[in-house]
């Protein structure tokens, strides 16, 4: 059967003036609600080339298991595990913590209640940026009472700041200032995580009341 073709109907999502806007259309939009671009996509690219090879050399001898945090690290970890040539496993943890906000509520809760089986493998915990802590920490716990082998931590971003729970990233692609960013899987309310790049969010928007 020939799927059906067009746009797809219903109540629009976003302002009226945006439904005919073509895809790069929309993408400009976006745009126009970030501050500044802080990381181009050649930017990230470049960035991941040389974790991917760090972290290659660091497991050469070793079977990886990586463990994605779902949501903001699906492009991440797309990108970065197709440049490792290495035997590895792949796992993924759902977790929560800013329900909607622009901060960290501290209480994360762990949307997926099985734990992939882990014991005596050696885990990287990929995720998209390491703010207050709170959800590193509570990973990186409730991951060690499934008796690793070994945990390390990657990030593609981190706050530069003072945080909740004291936990540090093993691989870092870039240290940032302590300003909300979307984009490459990072999101606001769900927004923006297809932006090709990464940037700040306009203070205003994150004022805005949730529609
Ligand atoms: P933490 O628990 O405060 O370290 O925050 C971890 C999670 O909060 C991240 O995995 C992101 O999903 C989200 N987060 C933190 N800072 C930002 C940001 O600037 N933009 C979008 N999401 C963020
Ligand atoms: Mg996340």
């Amino acid at each position: 059967m020939r799927a059906k073709q067009g746009a797809v109907s219903g109540p629009p999502l976003l302002d009226s003036a945006l439904i005919s806007a073509s895809a790069d259309g929309l993408v400009i939009l976006m745009r126009g609600d970030l501050e500044k671009v802080l990381f181009d996509e050649p930017a990230i690219h470049r960035r991941l080339d040389d974790m991917a090879a760090q972290i290659s050399n660091d497991y050469r001898d070793r079977e990886l298991t990586v463990i994605a945090v779902l949501h903001g690290s699906l492009m991440f970890v797309a990108d970065l595990l197709r440049r490792i040539p290495l035997p590895l496993k792949l796992d993924c943890l759902s977790v929560a913590s800013y329900h909607g906000k622009a901060q960290s509520s501290g209480e994360v809760v762990f949307k997926q209640i099985t734990l992939p089986d882990i014991e005596g493998r050696d885990i990287l915990v990929l995720d998209d940026i390491l703010d207050s802590g709170s959800t590193l920490a509570a990973v990186r716990e409730t991951l060690k009472t499934a008796r690793p082998h070994s945990i390390r931590i990657c990030v593609l971003l981190s706050k530069k700041k003072q945080r909740a729970r004291e936990v540090e990233a093993d691989y870092v692609g870039f240290e940032i200032e302590d300003k909300f960013v979307v984009g490459y899987g990072l999101d606001f309310r769900e927004r923006y995580r297809n932006l090709p790049y990464i940037g700040v969010l306009r203070r205003k928007l994150l004022e805005q009341p949730r529609k």
